[in-house]
Order: structure tokens, then C-alpha cells, then sequence
């Protein structure tokens, strides 16, 4: 008995010394990423989900400012009509080549739409309410489920970031 106290008490006391996050359950531990060699072929991180104000563009800033922290280089491609990553990481997104642009115009450089942020290595591909209508546009265009691919693909070898 004496032996099983002594066994809650000690789980208790670890529990004490967790660190609570904010909304009262502990942090979790994420592994610092090793720094890097070189950079090879980009890997692409889609960050989407159908319900609205889930955190989609809140999570989508930090988690590239914090890889581009860890010495990554990140090109955060902003994929909503309503620019708010864009907006976010400080970048205009009227009169300026967007995402839109290059989905209808396959042959246009992808570079063409990069713009650098205020953060070291961390670039934005921004977009603009013209995105609202690219559906409509495309609608006939065959394969148009795979642009966005084709467009990243251009890009997922290098960034410009510098
Ligand atoms: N981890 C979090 N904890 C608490 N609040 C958060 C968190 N992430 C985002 N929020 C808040 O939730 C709200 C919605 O976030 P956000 O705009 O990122 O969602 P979204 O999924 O991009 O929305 P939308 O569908 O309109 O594009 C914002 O007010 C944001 O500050
Ligand atoms: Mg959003």
C-alpha cells in the first residue's frame, strides 16, 4: 500500500514540474530540427482544412517563420482569396503577380510571383481576391486539379531567397 502512495506521489510531483501551456495541458516537445548541408528539393507542406478560422493561416506563418529560423528556406505559396498570409508576413498583394497568375498562364515563370519577406529566408508567393474566380476560370482547362502542382514544381528546386 505504503509502496503505491509513494508511487502516485512521485507521478504527481513529476506532473507538477510539466510545464503548462495556456490552455492548461503541457507543452509538447518538438525535436530541434538538425541544421543543414545543403538544400535539396523542396518539400511541400500543404496546410488546408474546408472549416473556416481553424488556424489554417495562423499555423501556416509561424510554422514558415520557424523553419525559416532554423536556417530553412521557406516559400509560404498563399492559396486564399483573401490574402491574409500574405498580409500577414507584410506583403502587398494588389498590382503584383500572384498565384492567379500563374495558374492561368502555365507558361509564365513562377519566379515572376515571389516576393522576399522581412524574414531571413523566408519568401511568399501571395495571392488576391482574383483567386476567388480561377474555379471559374479553369473550368474547362483539362488536368486543372494538377496546376498548382506544375506551377510548384518550378520552384521546388531552388528559392531565391538568399
Ligand atoms: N493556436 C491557436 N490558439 C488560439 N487562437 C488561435 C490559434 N491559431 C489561430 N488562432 C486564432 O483563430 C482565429 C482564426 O485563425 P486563422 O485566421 O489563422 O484561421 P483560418 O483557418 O486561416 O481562417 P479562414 O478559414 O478564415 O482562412 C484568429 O483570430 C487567430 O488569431
Ligand atoms: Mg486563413
Amino acid at each position: 500500500m505504503a509502496k503505491k502512495v509513494a508511487k502516485s506521489r512521485a507521478k504527481a510531483q513529476k506532473a507538477d514540474e510539466t510545464p503548462m501551456g495556456p490552455t492548461g495541458r503541457p507543452y509538447h516537445g518538438f525535436p530541434i530540427p538538425e541544421p543543414l548541408k545543403s538544400h535539396g528539393p523542396a518539400r511541400i507542406i500543404a496546410l488546408c482544412n474546408q472549416k473556416g478560422g481553424v488556424g489554417k493561416t495562423t499555423t501556416s506563418i509561424n510554422l514558415a517563420a520557424a523553419l525559416a529560423e532554423y536556417g530553412r528556406k521557406v516559400l509560404a505559396v498563399d492559396f486564399d482569396p483573401q490574402g491574409a498570409l500574405s498580409a500577414g508576413l507584410g506583403i502587398p498583394t494588389h498590382d503584383v503577380p500572384t498565384i492567379y497568375d500563374l495558374l492561368l498562364d502555365t507558361k509564365r515563370d513562377a519566379h515572376d510571383a515571389i516576393v522576399h519577406s522581412s524574414v531571413e529566408g523566408l519568401d511568399v508567393m501571395p495571392a488576391n481576391i482574383d483567386l476567388s474566380a480561377a474555379e471559374v476560370h479553369l473550368v474547362n482547362e483539362v488536368a486543372r486539379e494538377t496546376i498548382l502542382a506544375r506551377v510548384l514544381r518550378q520552384v521546388a528546386g531552388s528559392t531565391t531567397s538568399s
